[in-house]
């Protein structure tokens, strides 16, 4: 029988090795992703840089490999901070997100010398004045605008639209004071503006379209007030499928959004007369997504009228994003891969919930048997990282993959794992 390799190795090897759920990631895939925007966008286009989004999947490994590669790092926590501080990662290479940034999240980017922190909202902006004031620290700060465009995606991966929790609306007072405010902060340094539109997108127009809706702003800004923008964020959301590109689904080529947001952004700020500001971008999903697939193992096949439920020992908790918003995923049996798949399936999660479905339908070969391994193919991002720990399970550990060689990233959280800081209150011993 033929086996399902990943990154040149034997998943089935790895599933006995590692024990599963198992997440694996082919290292090679990142690389190249960096190294295609480096070429298709940080060679072609000068002044431009790109920062990793850390939320995809950020692991010590994950930053190291970011960090070699030479991009930055974008990050939205204190946790993740650490993560970019253990892995000895340059924080001025680092910027810091977050639409609710606690006063610790702050205090902490300005001792560590974060290069951007991306101001969300006016009452964040004067925290982190008054606390760059206190801290005798210059805040190199970009403040989020939410564009008011709507990217074909699912609606809970908008996130610059109208009345989003994220930015300031680009229309309207709050803005404009808060431009007010970080340019009379005495070490707030207003660098430029970013937008994200939203995750998970395969079309460029609605970047270009906030790229053509920012730079009105920075037109504005400098023209009626003589404030100039020295930088620009688009953030990320290309989009990335269901197969891996070697299963023949096309792969998005970084160049679909940056050159169309390149050529819009120079060529608006020609027509204005306008230096065009540096440019910035923060892809996550399309740089780790492909790389990663999670093996699980069968343990239960239940045929009923009209569905056969294939029941795997890992679910919603090593993979929210099916039951989040019914995210699709593709999956084949990693033991049996010479055989034809027949039988239409669903795949269910093991968790004491209706909706724990990973994958609605599915065709596996008929052969399909308790004890056969199932790998889920891109679950490189947004599935470690968004783990939880319901029905207390145990987060699965991490393989990474080099030339076939596998080694361990993080270990298996076990069932002791997930006591740990709990106790008995004093109460009720
Ligand atoms: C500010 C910001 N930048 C970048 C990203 C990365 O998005 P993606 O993984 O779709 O590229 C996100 C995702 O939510 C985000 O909120």
């Amino acid at each position: 029988m033929s086996h399902l390799l990943w990154g040149g190795a034997d998943c089935v090897e790895l599933a006995r090795s590692y024990g599963t759920p198992l997440y694996v990631v082919d290292e090679t895939i990142i690389r190249e992703r960096c190294r295609e925007i480096k070429s298709a966008f940080l060679s072609k286009w000068p002044d431009t840089s790109a920062c990793y989004a850390g939320k995809a999947f950020l692991t010590l490994a994950m930053a190291r490999i970011v960090e070699q590669e030479g991009l930055g790092l974008d990050v939205v926590s204190g946790g993740e901070l650490l993560v970019a501080q253990r892995a000895a990662f340059p924080m001025n290479r680092v910027e810091l997100h977050g639409n609710a940034k606690s006063e610790r999240e702050l205090r902490a980017a300005l001792s560590l010398g974060v290069g951007r922190i991306i101001v969300d909202g006016i009452m964040e902006l004067e925290v982190l004045s008054d606390l760059a004031d206190e801290m005798e620290r210059d805040a190199n700060i970009m403040l989020r605008v939410s564009p008011g465009v709507a990217p074909h995606t699912h609606s809970y991966l908008v996130t610059g639209h109208q009345g989003s929790k994220f930015g300031l609306p680009l229309e309207g007072e709050l803005l404009q004071n808060a431009v007010r405010l970080a340019v009379a902060s005495k070490h707030v340094r207003l660098k430029g503006f970013h937008f994200h539109v939203g995750s998970q997108i395969f079309e460029p127009d609605s970047h270009v379209e906030a790229v053509k809706r920012v730079i009105a702003l920075v037109d504005k800004l400098q023209k009626e007030y003589g404030i100039p923008t020295e930088e620009l964020n688009f953030g990320g959301g290309y989009g990335v499928g269901q197969m891996p590109d070697v299963k023949g689904e096309p792969h998005v080529p970084v160049a679909l959004f940056t050159d169309g947001m390149m050529t819009t952004l120079t060529r608006e700020c020609e027509a204005r007369g306008l230096r065009r500001p540096a440019v910035v971008i923060e892809p996550g999903r399309w740089v780790v997504g492909t790389a990663g697939i999670t093996l699980y193992n069968i343990e239960t096949i239940k045929r009923l009228d009209g569905v056969t439920y294939i029941g795997v020992d890992g679910g919603m908790p090593d993979n929210p994003r099916p039951s989040l918003y019914s995210a699709p995923y593709r999956a084949v049996l990693a033991n049996k891969t010479d055989e034809e798949p027949l039988e239409s399936v669903s795949i269910a999660g093991k968790c004491c919930e209706t909706g724990d479905i990973l994958i609605q339908s599915e065709l596996l070969p008929t052969s399909v048997r308790r004890g056969d391994i199932l790998a889920v193919f891109n679950t490189g991002a947004y599935n470690f990282s968004m783990a939880t720990d319901y029905n207390r399970l145990g987060r699965p550990a991490l393989v990474f993959v080099r030339n076939g060689e596998p080694c361990i990233a993080a270990y298996r959280r076990t069932e002791e794992d997930l006591l740990q800081g709990e106790v008995v209150p004093e109460m009720l011993r």
